[in-house]
């Protein structure tokens, strides 16, 4: 399947923040923000070497049909301060599903809350998606938050449906839709591009 023109990850001005395509020379900041121990602990992702590191940046650098990724960088420094894509992106279905961190860094800045919003109105206005899932471990309550402070709903638990450092645990399934109040004054530049 050719990847739809509209899964690009277009440049996005929101403030404090600038949602723009990975790059290669993003290795060394996406490995040292591995290393924190809430991300490995909730980020649900392998990234135990460099390795994995590398492929998990060679994933977001190739076109792909089901998926689109940003880097979250300090609009002001250039400097990475997290993540925010979508994958099972599937606009027949009208579907996708949100992921995202921050760097330890960056934290409590609300950056994951405005980059999350961001993604999902360019999501919105570009596409036929209309609902956008978010997953993430009971456990983890600043997820919660931020799905909350993103404009998601809570919809239910999830019993054992993902495997955290290899064990599995619950997990609460929050959903935004297209329709949903937006929770956040668009980032300047926005609604120009979307
Ligand atoms: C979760 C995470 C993305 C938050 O990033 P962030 O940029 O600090 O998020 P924000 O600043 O937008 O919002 C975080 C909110 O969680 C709250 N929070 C932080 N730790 C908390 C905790 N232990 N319990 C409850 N709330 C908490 C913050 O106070 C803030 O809410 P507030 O604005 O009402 O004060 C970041 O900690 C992270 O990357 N964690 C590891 C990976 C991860 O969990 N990814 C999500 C997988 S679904």
């Amino acid at each position: 399947m050719q990847p739809d023109p509209l899964l690009q990850p277009v440049e996005l001005d929101a403030g404090i923040v600038c949602l723009r395509a990975w790059r290669a020379t993003d290795l060394d900041d996406a490995w040292a923000a591995f290393q924190d121990e809430q991300m490995r602990r909730w980020g649900g992702l392998p990234l135990a070497t460099r390795e994995d590191a590398l492929a998990w940046l060679v994933r977001r650098l190739e076109p792909a049909a089901d998926r689109l990724s940003w880097a979250v960088v300090d609009a002001a420094t250039g400097a990475l301060a997290g993540s925010v894509g979508f994958s099972f992106v599937d606009p027949g279905e009208g579907q996708a599903m949100v992921g995202y961190w921050t760097a330890p860094a960056a934290r409590g800045r609300g950056l994951a809350a405005l980059a999350v919003d961001t993604a999902c109105r360019r999501l919105f206005a570009t596409t036929s998606v209309d609902r956008v899932e978010l997953f993430h471990a009971i456990a983890d309550p600043a997820s919660g938050r931020v799905a909350e402070k993103a404009g998601f709903t809570w919809e239910g638990r999830l019993r054992r449906s993902h495997r955290y450092d290899g064990v599995k645990l619950d997990q609460f399934l929050c959903a935004r839709l297209a329709d949903d109040p937006p929770p956040l004054p668009a980032g300047p530049g926005l609604s120009s591009r979307s």
